[in-house]
């Protein structure tokens, strides 16, 4: 353990923001010194329920940054997550930012660049990375076991999940279901896979759930898809389907599967159909001329608590200089999958993905 406490701020004190809180909370080498939040009088509040007495409140993210921070975790919605990275990484802080990492690919390019330039971590907070059995799918998958790796599936979805609040409205959040938890599927398969970069996209997205008074209680203001679907086309001519919803007319949208010429894989969904970093099942298949097999493949126990491993992590990382665990640069595809389907709904035809340089 470092002799020195490390020095944390908290940008947005809503939900996920007391989760950060609990787990820096835990950690003696660690001082949550400021919060910030654009509501009046929210950040003190998150303070005194948190039991912070000595942190300061601010409701202008740019007063926090003035305070000498080793680093600060971004808990905003989805639209603010660009500029409140952006401004902390000029201030010289390491950054942890909540997934999805931005709402467009542009925004997600000056993260990185931005990261790059003050030579400071950008880490986007992915937890599942931290469970056991998503390390043992990308350990299959990139074991070379499958063989060749040409076709992936995967998705999320919820029977009847739709949120509310910031997450519905189209100026905050930017995306609906295919930001939320299709973010995770995509970084689930993009991870197994080593990052391939995505080249093109053809995707559909819909939203006859939230925007219904028989599904959503805040149907009128419903402005972002709750179905999306694509086609992701990636380097080393892999075909990757994916698919998410937040509400729906069936069980499950199906197992994640990578298909391989040697071999397949299929991942059983979360049982709630939320991309919590649980997974039901894990098969290994092999089908040769008159020869199949299915051998399951156990499951660790799921103890590992993987959101205070994603924060301990990064905690870590800036007490040791090391790199960033979930670098911003990495989940620039992920976003730039996300901001291609939602081009390509929008034209209604597929469209080119190219990440510019960082
Ligand atoms: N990793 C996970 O498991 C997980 C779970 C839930 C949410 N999230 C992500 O966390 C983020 C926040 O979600 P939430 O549920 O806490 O939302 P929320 O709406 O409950 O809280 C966001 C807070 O940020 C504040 N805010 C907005 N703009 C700001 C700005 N410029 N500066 C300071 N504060 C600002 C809002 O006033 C609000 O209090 C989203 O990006 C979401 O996708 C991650």
């Amino acid at each position: 353990m470092a002799d020195k406490q490390i020095r944390i701020g908290i940008i947005g004190s809503g939900g996920i923001a007391g989760a950060h809180a609990n787990a820096y909370k835990q950690m003696p080498d660690v001082a949550l010194v400021a919060v910030a939040d654009v509501i009046p009088g929210k950040a003190a509040e998150f303070i005194q329920r948190q039991g912070l007495p000595s942190a300061q409140a601010f409701d202008d993210h740019l007063r926090l940054l003035d305070l000498d921070l080793d680093g600060v975790s971004v808990c905003t919605p989805n639209v603010a997550h660009h500029r409140t990275a952006v401004d902390a990484l000029h201030a010289g802080k390491n950054v942890l930012v909540e997934k999805p990492m931005a709402v467009t690919l542009e925004q997600g390019v000056e993260m990185a660049r931005a990261a790059k330039r003050a030579g400071r971590i950008l880490t986007i907070g992915f937890q599942p990375r931290y469970d056991p059995n998503m390390q043992m799918i990308k350990d299959i998958v990139r074991s070379g076991q499958l063989g060749k790796v040409y076709y992936a599936e995967t998705g999320g979805g919820r029977r009847r999940g739709a949120p509310g609040g910031t997450f519905i409205r189209k100026d905050l959040a930017g995306s609906g279901a295919i930001a939320d938890i299709g973010c995770y599927a995509l970084d689930m398969v993009l991870d197994a896979l080593d990052h391939p970069r995505p080249l093109t996209v053809s995707a559909y997205t819909s939203n006859y759930f939230g925007t219904s008074p028989k599904y959503h209680p805040d149907w009128a203001r419903f402005e972002v898809e709750d179905f999306g679907v694509a086609l992701v086309r990636l380097e080393g001519g892999i075909t990757l389907n994916f698919k998410v919803s937040w509400a729906m007319h069936m069980d499950s949208l199906g197992a994640t599967m990578f298909l391989g010429t040697d071999a397949g894989l299929k991942v059983g969904p979360a049982g709630s159909g939320a991309w919590d970093g649980t997974i039901s099942s894990c098969t290994l298949y092999h089908d040769l001329l008159g020869h199949h097999t299915a051998s399951p493949i156990p499951l660790q126990n799921h103890n590992v608590r993987i959101f205070y491993e994603k924060v301990r992590a990064f905690v870590v990382a800036i007490q040791e200089g090391k790199p960033a665990p979930i670098p911003g640069e990495q989940i620039l595809r992920n976003q730039a999958i996300i901001d291609g389907i939602l081009r390509s709904s929008a034209e209604g035809r597929e469209v080119a993905i190219e990440i510019p340089e960082i």
